[in-house]
């Protein structure tokens, strides 16, 4: 197992994201929200309309919220007491893969996984089959809606596979699965994607957010859309900018792309979220060490082998065996998983800042807090700091009255502000 150098070489250059390819990335981003506004069929962006806007603040009452993400369900009671403030006072939350079950995979069945998120909300409730609850219901994938409580899925993301979901209105599914299990009491009401709940979360402790960003196993964003659509009133718009497909990408982005469950879309996803990062990394040492079968390394690895230069021995030495005991290697692999970090966090800077040119319009970019929640951004390395400096690369001295606010459960606590929307207002 020979480690290739000139190949480490060129990898890291074409991982170099420079301060020109982000400020470019920025401009285009905006481009196509502005073009995806319009429908324009040349737009990689598919601008959702989410018929919520911001919240007041003042939102009160006691709502059950389900957040379906990427990997687990979380069902909790969350009490909003409509002075900014909340509280939440119960808290179930599942994986959905493990060893005896995977809930995710194609061999899975939309029954199955509803029957499942159903059962996860009745224990939120502690089993109450009486008492009335108003449910905010939190789906992180694209989806089409009508109106706030009406949600068709476009296509799953994050390597999901369930068949039987694509098309169909997931909140009428999760509906017919809570009568199965017998929670008819159990009423969704609201239906959100998870950058929508973060930022209806954010906005009611802090009123001048207006992007929401989930970094995660998953990477989107969605902001406060100001001018409406002709008869709409103005209301949050779910971006997909995991789909972004304006960014030059590596040889092995594409060959990443084209082993994925779904080839051509979620470009930018592809290029910065959990799920794939770790997926690179390991792709890339197959190709510097010559080895014929593709190592596993994930996004957490990742992290630990940035953190500390013994584990990162440990972790090789697990995984690759001997021949990947070299102090030197060991240091050079560490900089190609922090070069695959840095580059991440300047693509996602670049969607930011192309959000914000977008609602300055010609003025300047007003300073705000900016809502992100997700594991990349709060827990791997050179992630937090490489997505404010580029943003200084990118949007110079303006990019100084931003801040980003990590909110928890912020998934939770949106669906439940949707939820006291949708029902009090
Ligand atoms: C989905 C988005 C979601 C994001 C973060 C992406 O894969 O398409 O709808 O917001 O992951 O969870």
């Amino acid at each position: 197992m020979a480690f290739n150098e000139n190949l480490y070489k060129e990898i890291m250059e074409e991982l170099e994201a420079s301060q020109e390819f982000i400020t470019e990335a920025a401009g285009a981003f905006r481009w196509d929200l502005e073009q995806g506004l319009k429908k324009s069929e040349y737009s990689s962006l598919a601008m959702l309309p989410s018929f919520i806007g911001l919240p007041e603040g003042k939102e009160k009452g006691e709502f059950l919220a389900l957040d379906f993400g990427g990997s687990n369900v979380r069902a909790s009671v969350v009490r909003l007491l409509g002075n900014s403030n909340f509280e939440v006072l119960n808290w179930v939350e599942k994986p959905l893969v493990t060893a005896e079950y995977n809930l995710l995979n194609s061999s899975a069945t939309s029954e199955a996984l509803f029957d499942f998120l159903a059962e996860t909300v009745g224990e939120a409730a502690e089993g109450n089959k009486d008492r009335e609850y108003y449910l905010g219901h939190t789906f992180s994938f694209g989806t089409e809606q009508e109106d706030i409580n009406t949600a068709r899925l476009i296509k799953w993301a994050k390597e999901i596979a369930v068949p039987g979901v694509e098309g169909e209105d997931v909140n009428a599914l999760l509906r017919e699965a809570l009568v199965r299990k017998g929670y008819a009491n159990i009423k969704p009401v609201a239906i959100l994607n998870d950058t929508v709940a973060l930022l209806l979360a954010a906005a009611y402790t802090y009123p001048d957010t207006r992007i929401g960003c989930i970094y995660a196993t998953g990477y989107n964003t969605c902001y406060m859309e100001v001018m409406p659509d002709v008869g709409r009133p103005a209301c949050i718009i779910n971006t997909e900018s995991g789909g972004f497909s304006k960014l030059m990408p590596s040889k092995w982005d594409l060959e990443l792309d084209r082993a994925s469950e779904q080839p051509g879309r979620q470009r930018l996803e592809k290029m910065v979220s959990g799920k794939y990062i770790g997926e690179l990394f390991s792709r890339l040492i197959k190709e510097v060490f010559g080895l014929t079968e593709k190592p596993s390394f994930s996004a957490v690895d990742m992290s630990a082998i940035m953190e500390d230069s013994v584990r990162a021995g440990e972790i090789f030495g697990t995984v690759l065996g001997d021949g990947a005991s070299d102090s030197e290697v060991i240091e050079k692999l560490r900089q190609l998983a922090k070069a695959i970090a840095i580059r991440s966090a300047r693509i996602v800077a670049a969607s930011w800042a192309g959000t914000l040119w977008h609602l300055a319009g010609s003025s300047k970019v007003e300073p705000q807090h900016i809502a992100v929640d997700g594991s990349l951004y709060q827990h791997m390395p050179y992630i937090q700091e490489n997505v404010r400096r580029a943003l200084y690369e990118i949007m110079d001295e303006e990019a100084g009255g931003l801040e980003p606010v990590l909110v928890k459960d912020g998934s939770s606590i949106g669906a439940a502000i949707a939820a006291a929307v949708a029902t009090c207002r």
